[in-house]
């Protein structure tokens, strides 16, 4: 790759700016000299535009003392997780899963149960009840997914939800992609199917995707009142709240999402879509979120590279285009592709991977 410039489609954040407005209330939370400790959960105004959000964006309905603000999605999960599991209890985590949820359940002493996905990488009904056994606390769905942007329908998640309720689970809902999704209509949420699916639920969600704020550390828990009291109590003891500055900023990032740079990636998804189906070897399916594609590469292995890690080091070291393997995703086959860049790079990106894999 002597002299090519590096083109790198493996980073997972969006690459467009963050909201002004956040800027602002940043700005403005410094210049008045707020640098005391919130409540644990949060500042109540960013509570209430949650609560205001989950009700508009996700019909649901929750009062501002079920939800826990926390640093970051990767921070609320772990929250999660620790509420609900410790040793002996099993979670079920679908594969291709984000590497940190068996990780983080493993923290806490439980065991990752790892379930085969369907067709479309998502979790069935049928599937879920292959790996059910009387130790399953939980079941992990996060839709959009990373890394392979599946999006649960309503009718799966209905499906998904009756062997839950069977088999008294709780569901640890990621919805962090949530508006990268390039369906008709909004990403459903699990626990929107019913009050007593909702009493099964953590929402997890945040500003670090949808608002380009992933530096600022801002996520939240939706949950109900006893979950959402071991948060509050687990969260006292180790970080105390979200930095002030942050939460107000968040406030303002909620009240102008971004949503023309947002939608901005769905022809994106579709140019990377229509030149990796093109690629001899190659075998992908049309995510209907998040921004990344994650394709099937087994045919290109062989002597060469007999795995997607070592597919993805060649592919680096001869052409300058960084992907990341599937191996740490728990699907091997395959190689993630974040489509969160500029056209140019992207177009430049998939010409030098389509002329590597010709070789
Ligand atoms: C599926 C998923 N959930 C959660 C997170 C973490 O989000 P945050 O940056 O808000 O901690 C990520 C970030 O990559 C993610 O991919």
């Amino acid at each position: 790759m002597a002299g090519e410039e590096v083109l790198n489609l493996s980073v997972g954040e969006p690459d467009f700016p963050m909201p002004e407005l956040a800027r602002e209330y940043a700005r403005k939370t410094i210049e008045e000299g707020r640098n005391r400790y919130t409540d644990v959960t949060g500042i109540p105004e960013l509570r209430e535009r949650i609560q205001r959000k989950l009700a508009e964006d996700n019909d649901l309905d929750y009062a501002p003392g079920d939800i826990v603000v926390a640093n970051g999605a990767k921070h609320a999960l772990f929250n999660a997780f620790l509420a609900l599991c410790g040793e002996r209890d099993e979670v079920i985590v679908p594969a291709p899963y984000w590497v940190t949820y068996p990780e983080q359940v493993r923290l806490t002493g439980a065991e990752p149960v790892i379930a085969p996905t369907g067709e479309g990488f998502t979790l069935t009904a049928d599937l879920l009840e292959t790996v059910v056994t009387p130790q399953t606390k939980a079941v992990v769905l996060n839709s959009p997914a990373n890394p392979t942007g599946a999006t649960y329908s309503k009718p799966e998640l209905e499906a998904l939800a009756e062997v839950v309720l069977r088999h008294d689970l709780y569901v640890v809902e990621d919805l962090i992609y949530e508006y990268f999704h390039y369906g008709d209509s909004p990403v459903p949420s699990i626990a929107s199917l019913g009050p007593e699916l909702q009493d099964r639920t953590v929402i997890v969600n945040g500003v670090s995707n949808s608002c380009a704020m992933t530096g600022w550390r801002v996520g939240y828990t939706a949950a109900p009142q006893a979950i959402t009291q071991l948060i509050r109590r687990l969260q006292g003891q180790a970080t105390s709240n979200v930095s002030i500055v942050a939460q107000y900023a968040a406030i303002g990032a909620m009240d102008s999402v971004p949503w023309a740079e947002i939608k901005s990636y769905r022809p994106r998804r579709d140019l990377a879509h229509h030149r990796l189906a093109s690629i001899s070897g190659v075998r992908c399916a049309v995510p209907a979120g998040a921004f990344y594609l994650f394709p099937n590469v087994a045919e290109l292995l062989g002597d060469q590279c007999q795995t997607s890690d070592e597919f993805c080091a060649q592919l680096l070291a001869d052409t300058g285009v960084g992907l990341v393997p599937g191996s740490g995703f728990g699907a091997p086959d395959h190689i993630r592709l974040s489509y969160a860049v500029d056209v140019p790079v992207l177009e430049a990106a998939l010409d030098r991977l389509a002329e590597f894999a010709a070789n």
